[in-house]
């Protein structure tokens, strides 16, 4: 498993021009998660659910990595399976970046596939509405019971089990721009042998005293330091 594990939240795309989902001006304070993110609401309410995810989707279109990604990138492919890149994004600046999409452990699905209820044929749609590709049915069996590909509250989440097996032998524990509201951090940074915090402002689900390097500070800035470390872990051999 790999010796160093990079988990990252909204707050590393937070320079590349998407919301974070907690601050202030966050999706949170705009959407409601039970309308839209939660297990039931394409049943309850699909169309608002498809929509807001819909929106996300075509933002992406011209969202470039910062260099937070591009650094971690970097490190990625040099030192490929020393380090896993864990995500809760659902976007695809890591992809953009130039990690392969299979090296990247997205926890909460991926906002440019979508999923087909029937068969369960994952599929991407690019950048578009999920109504503008095949007439919003599914390109396999046809089905019109097609949805994003991202896990709402309350719905498996079979990636977490990576995330575990990544951690089990990790050196190196670094997070960077999430709120710890949904992955549990506090725990993570308890078992590991060292570990970095990276975010922009002291969190309430985070005690940053388990972390033993702590650093308030946008993550394009901190991503020097990061990868300092990273590279002086791994380049002993
Ligand atoms: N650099 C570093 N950290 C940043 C930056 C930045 N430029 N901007 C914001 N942050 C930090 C904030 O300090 C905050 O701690 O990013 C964090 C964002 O927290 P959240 O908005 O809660 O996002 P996240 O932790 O990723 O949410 C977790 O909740 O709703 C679900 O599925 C959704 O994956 C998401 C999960
Ligand atoms: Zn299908």
């Amino acid at each position: 498993m790999a010796r160093v594990v990079v988990l990252s939240g909204a707050g590393i795309s937070a320079e590349s021009g998407l919301s974070t989902f907690r601050e202030s001006d966050g999706l949170w304070a705009n959407y409601s998660v039970e309308d839209i993110c939660t297990a039931g609401c394409l049943v309850t309410n699909r169309d608002e659910t498809i929509s807001f995810y819909d929106k996300r989707r075509t933002e992406l279109v011209d969202k470039e990595p910062n260099s937070a990604h591009k650094v971690l990138a970097e490190l990625k492919n040099r030192y490929k399976n020393d380090i896993a890149i864990i995500t809760q994004n659902v976007d695809n600046l890591f992809e953009k970046a130039g990690i392969a999409h299979e090296d990247v452990i997205h926890l909460h699905g991926f906002l440019t596939n979508v999923e087909c209820e029937q068969c369960q044929n994952i599929y991407d749609i690019g950048y578009n509405k999920l109504a503008d590709v095949n007439d919003g049915k599914c390109t396999a069996c046809g089905s019109e019971y097609v949805r994003p590909y991202i896990v709402m509250f309350g719905e498996a989440a079979p990636n977490y089990a990576l995330l575990d097996q990544e951690i089990q032998d990790c050196s190196l524990l670094v997070v960077i721009g999430t709120s710890g509201m949904v992955v549990g951090v506090n725990t993570l940074a308890y078992f590991v042998e060292r570990s970095i915090l990276n975010n922009l402002e002291p969190s309430d689900a985070i005690n940053d005293t388990f972390f033993d390097k702590v650093i308030y500070d946008k993550a394009t800035n901190a991503i020097h330091e990061i990868a300092y470390e990273i590279e002086e872990l791994l380049a002993k051999g």
